[in-house]
C-alpha cells in the first residue's frame, strides 16, 4: 500500500510518522512545495527506522506528482494552519485554490485514489474536492472526527480521572468551534454512562472544552496543533489500508442521510478498503438533532464562499 502525503508541514509530518511507526504502509511519499523540504523530512524519517523498527519507505518531493503515481490514499494537509485568534473559516481564501489544484493532481497520477481532506475549513475543502472532481463520494473523506472524539476523550477523562481507555464518545457536526456536537448522551466509561457519574454542568463543560480544543492549542502553541491531527489521520488511513471497518466520524457527502443533501459534515461512518464504506445513522434525540442542523447551516454558509 503506498500513500502521498501532501504538505510536510507540521501536520503532514506528524501522520507519516505515525502512518510509518505502525508498519502498515510499503511506500509513504511526502511532498511539498518548498525545495527540498519534504525530501528533509523523509529523510529524517528514515532515518528513524532503525530505531523504531519500521520498513515503510518515506520519500520526499518537491512539487513532483508523478512521485505519488499508484498511490491507494492521499492525506491533503496543505495550506496555511490557522493563527491565534483565527477561526478555521477564515483560510478559505488561500486554502480553496490550493486544496483544488492539489486533489486535480493527484488523481492525475493515481485515478483510483482515495483522498483524505485536513485542510481548514475542512468540511468545506471536502466539500469542494466532491465538486471539482470525479470521484465517487465514499472516496473522498474529510478528516475531523477522528481528532475531535479524540479530544473529547481526553476531556472525558480528564472529567471522570479515568484512564483513557475506560472511556467511549464521539463528536459530530462540522469542525468548528461553533459546530462540532460532542454527544455527550452517548458518551460512557466501560459502557456506563458519564451521565452516571457527572453532573449536566461538568458534561456541558467537557463538551465546551472539547469544541475549542483545536483553538486552546493554536493560543498555546501560536499555530494549530499536530500530534493529535496526525494521530487521527493515520488511524483512518491504517483503518482503510487494513481494510479494517472500523467506525469514525468523518466529514461525508450526504445524500438524504440525516435528512440532509449536498454538504460534508461529519457523522459515522465505517472505514475500509473502498473509503467510507457506509454511513451510520445514529439516534439522535430532538436537541442533538437541532444541533446538528445548526451546525450544517454554518458549515453551508463557508460552503457559499467558494467559486465553483
Ligand atoms: C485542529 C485543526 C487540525 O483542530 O483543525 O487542530
Amino acid at each position: 500500500m503506498k500513500v502521498t502525503v501532501v504538505g510536510a508541514g507540521a501536520v503532514g509530518a506528524s501522520c507519516a510518522e505515525y502512518i510509518a511507526i505502525k508498519n502498515f504502509a510499503s511506500e509513504v511519499v511526502i511532498l511539498d512545495i518548498k525545495e527540498g523540504y519534504a525530501e528533509g523530512k523523509a529523510m529524517d524519517l528514515m532515518q528513524t527506522a532503525s530505531l523504531l523498527n519500521f520498513d515503510t519507505q518515506i520519500k520526499g518531493s518537491t512539487n513532483d506528482y508523478s512521485k505519488t503515481a499508484g498511490s491507494e490514499v492521499a492525506v491533503i494537509t496543505s495550506g496555511i494552519p490557522r493563527k491565534p485568534g483565527m477561526t478555521r473559516e477564515e483560510l478559505i481564501g488561500i486554502n480553496a485554490g490550493i486544496v483544488k489544484q492539489v486533489s486535480e493532481n493527484l488523481i492525475k497520477h493515481s485515478p483510483n485514489i482515495i483522498i483524505i481532506v485536513v485542510s481548514n475549513p475542512m468540511d468545506t475543502m471536502t466539500y469542494l474536492v466532491h465538486k471539482t472532481t470525479n470521484l465517487p463520494k465514499n472516496r473522498i473523506i474529510g478528516m475531523g472526527g477522528a481528532l475531535d472524539s479524540a479530544r473529547f476523550k481526553y476531556r472525558l477523562a480528564e472529567a471522570l480521572e479515568a484512564p483513557i481507555s475506560d472511556i467511549d464518545g464521539m463528536v459530530i457536526g462540522g469542525h468548528s468551534d461553533k459546530g462540532m456536537l460532542p454527544l455527550t448522551r452517548l458518551a460512557t466509561r466501560n459502557s456506563v454512562k458519564a451521565a452516571e457519574f457527572l453532573t449536566e454542568e461538568r458534561l456541558e463543560q467537557v463538551a465546551a472544552d472539547t469544541k475549542v480544543g483545536g483553538a486552546t492549542l493554536t493560543g498555546l502553541l501560536g499555530t494549530s496543533a499536530w500530534y493529535a491531527p496526525g494521530a487521527a489521520v493515520s488511524s483512518m488511513v491504517q483503518a482503510i489500508a487494513c481494510d479494517q471497518k472500523k467506525m469514525f466520524p468523518c466529514s461525508a457527502l450526504l445524500d438524504g442521510e440525516y435528512g440532509m443533501n449536498d454538504i460534508s459534515i461529519g457523522v459515522p461512518v465505517i472505514l475500509g478498503k473502498n473509503g467510507i464504506e457506509k454511513i451510520v445513522e445514529i439516534d439522535l434525540n430532538d436537541a442533538e438533532k437541532a444541533k446538528l442542523i445548526e451546525s450544517s447551516e454554518g458549515v453551508r454558509k463557508t460552503n457559499g464562499l467558494l467559486e465553483l
